[in-house]
């Protein structure tokens, strides 16, 4: 086992051979979008993201459905068409799966991904001086919240599920070439909960830039109103005690910071030589890249966000 549970890594890795190591890793989650066949994509999208997270290549996957008994099987069918089209996207084999009903719908993948054992990119490697570049703009939860209100424009509603559709595989791909030393997919910890598994992992203190970080349209308006998922209370609760706010942090931003992202972009620990280079393979793969903070020695807390 190179890499186990106690990294709080987003997949694990195990050695086969000294030149071939498996990443594996399971992932679902309940409908985040009213259209099943977007679903199905965001859902695939999301699994995947784990092993890209850890610099591998997906290979194989296996569905995992939970389905409602007498529930609308076009819904199940459109689901299943839109995973299996992000899976073939990847150049990944659909192996095969297990359904089980349930009241309410999930759905996801356990997906086996491969990696050269010594250029798996976990979350123990930041260094003292690294930046820190995230992928794609946070503030999923909150929009999937205003969502189920109905308070969310259409156009909005079309850009988040644009971005939850948008592999990681391009993002993972130029994080491996500029040698990153540390990577995590943001998902349902939000940006703090998985900087802060980087931060216990590497034994450092990450310092995120609060006005740096992108965010998507509408976020803060909602979070200022009070347009949450219960999820963001939660990892604000159990982030407050691990983290250094600056006080001119406003209340909304840091409702971001913790906000529970579905299918999020990387958050790459990189050395500041090698940034610039990253920022442009990104850009050459039309993806937004954003130096967002940086990783600094251990200080008091393993969070701190700059105003
Ligand atoms: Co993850
Ligand atoms: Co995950």
């Amino acid at each position: 086992m190179l890499v186990g549970p106690e990294t709080w890594d987003d997949a694990g890795v195990y050695q086969m051979s000294p030149k071939l190591a498996l990443v594996q890793t399971v992932d679902f989650l309940t409908p985040v979008v009213n259209d099943p066949q977007d679903y199905g994509r965001i859902a695939a999208a999301n699994a995947l993201s784990d092993v890209y997270a850890m610099g591998g290549k997906p290979t194989s996957a296996l569905s995992i459905v939970c389905f409602p008994e007498g529930g609308d099987l076009e819904i199940l069918r459109l689901m299943l068409k839109g995973g299996a089209e992000t899976l073939r996207k990847a150049g990944v084999a659909l192996l095969g799966g297990h359904s089980v009903r349930d009241r309410e719908i999930k759905f996801g993948f356990a997906v086996t991904g491969e990696i050269h054992p010594k250029r798996v990119i976990a979350n123990s490697g930041a260094k003292k001086g690294d930046l820190l570049v995230l992928t794609k703009p946070l503030g999923i939860g909150i929009l999937a919240t205003a969502l189920k209100r109905r308070l969310l424009p259409k156009a909005t509603l079309a850009l988040a599920t644009r971005q939850m559709q948008q592999l990681n595989e391009a993002a993972a791909a130029a994080m491996v070439a500029e040698r990153a030393t540390a990577a995590t997919d943001i998902s349902g910890f939000g940006l703090l909960g998985h900087s802060l598994n980087i931060a216990r992992a590497s034994k450092k203190t990450i310092r995120i830039w609060s006005r740096s970080v992108p965010l998507l349209p509408g976020v803060l308006e909602f979070a200022a109103s009070g347009v949450a998922p219960a999820g963001l209370h939660a990892n604000a609760a159990y982030l407050a005690p691990e983290t250094r706010y600056d006080e001119a942090v406003p209340e909304p931003l840091r409702m971001a910071f913790v906000d529970p992202q579905t299918s999020g972009g990387l958050l790459i620990a990189v050395a500041p030589s090698r940034v610039k280079s990253l920022l442009a393979r990104l850009k050459r793969a039309r993806i937004r890249g954003t130096v967002i903070g940086e990783v600094i020695a251990r200080g008091a807390a393993p969070i701190e966000v700059a105003a």
